[in-house]
């Protein structure tokens, strides 16, 4: 019987380097000869489409505006809960490690901004299984924003610098609920060279042993 694989998720602003550290980290662990995964949320499943929709900003709510708050943090949390069926628990059943872009601290850092409360998102965020370990990259808002910039792409519905600010806060206030949880979490200066950063989260990734 193969042994579960590890389930690993890396966190940030937008424009941490979370994409790029999820990719990293899959190449280094195949590498190793370790069979690895790299998901994100949203999902490719369809929960998640539709969230992707939502944050291209090219499809509103039923009343034709914005939509609502709480609504969106339902389809996030519904989205995990399919992703965590459809892909992750099976390939980590399967001995694969799975590495995620984003989980469930993404909805209790930008979820509880949107909607003001975050115990609700952490309830309703309730039935996802926690991650092996969870790494934050940190990086000032200020940075990350130049980073989105230099990467060209049009802004999505949360990246405007003002909320994005107000996100950093509220991701160091949901790493220290997270941690009250009892989650596993390491935080890392994500504003380091790609590469140092990629060799710390391996460093965190080999510290962690095989459930
Ligand atoms: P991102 O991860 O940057 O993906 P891409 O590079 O494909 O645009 O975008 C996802 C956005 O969704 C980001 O702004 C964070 C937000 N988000 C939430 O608000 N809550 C969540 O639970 C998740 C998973 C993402």
């Amino acid at each position: 019987m193969s042994r579960a694989g590890r389930f690993i998720v890396l966190e940030g602003l937008d424009g941490a380097g979370t994409t790029t550290q999820s990719r990293l980290l899959g190449e280094r662990l195949r590498g190793l000869g370790r069979r690895a995964h790299v998901t994100a949320e949203p999902s490719g499943g369809p929960v998640g489409a539709l969230l992707r929709q939502v944050l291209q900003q090219r499809i509103n709510g039923g009343g034709g505006g914005g939509f609502d708050p709480s609504a969106l943090a339902l389809l996030f949390a519904a989205d995990r809960l399919d992703h965590l069926s459809a892909e992750v628990l099976p390939r980590l059943a399967a001995g694969e490690d799975v590495i995620s872009d984003r989980y469930t601290l993404s909805s209790l850092a930008y979820q509880s901004l949107t909607t003001g409360d975050a115990r609700w998102v952490a309830e309703v965020n309730g039935l996802a299984r926690a991650p092996d370990l969870t790494i934050f990259l940190r990086v000032r808002a200020r940075l990350a924003l130049v980073r989105r910039r230099g990467a060209g792409t049009t802004p999505e519905l949360y990246e405007v610098d003002a909320f994005q600010r107000r996100v950093a806060r509220s991701y160091e206030r949901a790493l220290v609920s997270l941690r009250a949880s009892g989650q596993r979490i390491a935080v890392l200066d994500g504003e380091q060279p790609v590469a140092q950063v990629a060799d710390a989260v391996a460093a965190l990734v080999a510290a962690l042993r095989r459930r």
